[in-house]
């Protein structure tokens, strides 16, 4: 495998296991304050980044390349409130995305159409992760501080299928 293709998908590995660690702890915090829409969203979503760590893994290991199982940074302990975490979840998915596209561009430079391809799969989930933050924090910005709202905000995302959804592109 071409040695700074190998190189640029160990460093998404890195990235999405913190991605799983991050969301795992916004689950664990919404949890433990009896948001327990917001907990399931973010313990699926936590689920997802760990499946596409997987796939990339499995990808490297299968091309005669070696996957590297990296260490993992502290993620943040406290959040201010429901907004502040999907803020974190935006603005964390949007860096992923930017690691994405200069996954794609080194593909590009060093020919490798093979796993230029591979990656246009996580092209399309950064757009659909980014454009479901959005209107999840377009929603929690239309509610404000209304304690009510948010009540009702937590509930919905509890029963949605956006969790479902998830799960089912990890089958
Ligand atoms: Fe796998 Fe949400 O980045």
């Amino acid at each position: 495998m071409n040695p700074h293709v190998e190189s640029a998908l160990n460093d998404q590995v890195q990235k999405e296991a913190s991605s799983s660690q991050f969301y795992l702890a916004m689950a664990s915090w919404a949890e433990s304050n009896g948001l327990n829409g917001t907990a399931k969203f973010m313990y699926q979503h936590s689920d997802e980044e760990r499946f596409h760590m997987l796939k990339l893994i499995h990808f490297i290991n299968e091309r005669g390349g070696k996957a590297l199982i990296p260490s993992i940074e502290q993620p943040p302990k406290e959040f201010r409130d429901l907004e502040n975490v999907f803020e974190l979840l935006l603005a964390h998915e949007i860096s992923v995305t930017e690691s994405i596209n200069n996954l794609v561009d080194i593909c590009l430079q060093q020919k490798d159409y093979t796993t230029h391809n591979f990656v246009q799969w996580y092209v399309s989930e950064q757009l659909e992760e980014e454009a479901l933050a959005r209107t999840v924090l377009d929603k929690l910005r239309l509610i404000g501080g209304d304690k009510g709202g948010m009540y009702m905000f937590d509930r919905d995302l509890e029963n949605s299928s956006i969790g479902g959804a998830a799960q089912q592109a990890q089958q």
